[in-house]
């Protein structure tokens, strides 16, 4: 005959057993991504554009949202959701380790590489200064691979310990018949390969690691044809991003969940 205090203390270790197996599915990680105070996103390139879209959905869904940008004090939009500003140029080691050294212990649940430009002059092979694939490279490949490193230490004191980096469709080989784009294709081919790698060294830690195509989106980058708004890829991405688990860590995937072609 069990008394009644081991009967209860059966049925809460019960519940805290069902809780733990419960699988993270799209509906309980989306339900997660709402109002959860307790979690941390750090978005590069939060100043304009996509990252400036996913720190104002972030910042509303009750995240704590840091955004760092490279010229706070131009800033403004990002100022006035409320969110905690960093100086940080991707491309500059000493911003990156003064970035890192500001945010010391803080854990982060989830960072979002999403700062990028492109070049201009990719078009032509014949034309394109070498000077102009450096820097995009420095920018789209190596600086999220800093980011990364710098910021690894306060991933792992974080709960979800997941990161993104916004890759682009134009980085995929095997959808490329359209040729251009030199210099950003290599970029973002770059960034892929990095992120699978990343993916394989950290998967024994519990790490997601995933690349996304945001589609073409109405940015200054993406200009004023794109087919998508900055709300509606983001909305996607968040999506997306919510339902991850560790299993899906390594892939290459779209804002709206499908999964793209190396
Ligand atoms: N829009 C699209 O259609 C599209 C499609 C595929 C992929 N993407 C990718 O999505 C990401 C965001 O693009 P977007 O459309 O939002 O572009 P965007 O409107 O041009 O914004 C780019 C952001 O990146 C920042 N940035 C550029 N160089 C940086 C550096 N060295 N250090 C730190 N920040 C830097 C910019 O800061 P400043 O204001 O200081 O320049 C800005 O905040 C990029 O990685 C891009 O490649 C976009």
């Amino acid at each position: 005959m069990i008394s009644r205090c081991a009967r209860t203390l059966l049925t809460i270790l019960a519940v805290v057993a069902a809780m733990t197996l419960t699988p993270i599915t799209s509906e309980t990680a989306e339900a997660a991504d709402h109002g959860d105070e307790s979690r941390t996103v750090l978005i590069t390139g939060a100043n304009r554009g996509l990252g400036l879209e996913f720190a104002r959905q972030y910042s509303a869904a009750g995240w704590k949202v840091i955004g760092t940008a490279r010229s706070p004090e131009k800033a403004t939009d990002l100022e006035d959701l409320g969110v905690r500003v960093l100086q940080l140029d991707v491309a500059d080691a000493e911003s990156v380790a003064k970035m890192a050294a500001a945010l010391a212990d803080e854990p982060i649940d989830l960072l979002i590489n999403n700062a990028g430009m492109a070049n201009r002059d990719g078009m032509s092979f014949e034309t394109l200064s070498f000077d102009s694939v450096e820097q995009v490279l420095a920018v789209n490949t190596i600086g999220p691979m800093r980011v990364t490193r710098a910021l690894l230490p306060n991933l792992r004191l974080g709960t979800t310990r997941q990161i993104v980096h916004i890759s682009s469709g134009l980085g995929s080989i095997e959808e490329n018949t359209g040729g251009g784009y030199y210099g950003y294709r290599e970029s973002k081919a770059a960034l892929n390969m990095f992120n699978r790698s990343l993916a394989a060294d950290l998967e024994k830690e519990g790490f997601t690691c995933v690349v996304m195509s945001p589609g073409w989106v109405r940015t200054d980058m993406g200009g004023p044809e794109a087919n998508l708004s900055p709300e509606a890829s983001i909305t996607g991405m968040r999506k997306v991003i919510a339902a991850l688990t560790p299993a899906a860590s390594g892939t290459f995937q779209s804002w709206d969940g499908t999964i793209r072609a190396w």
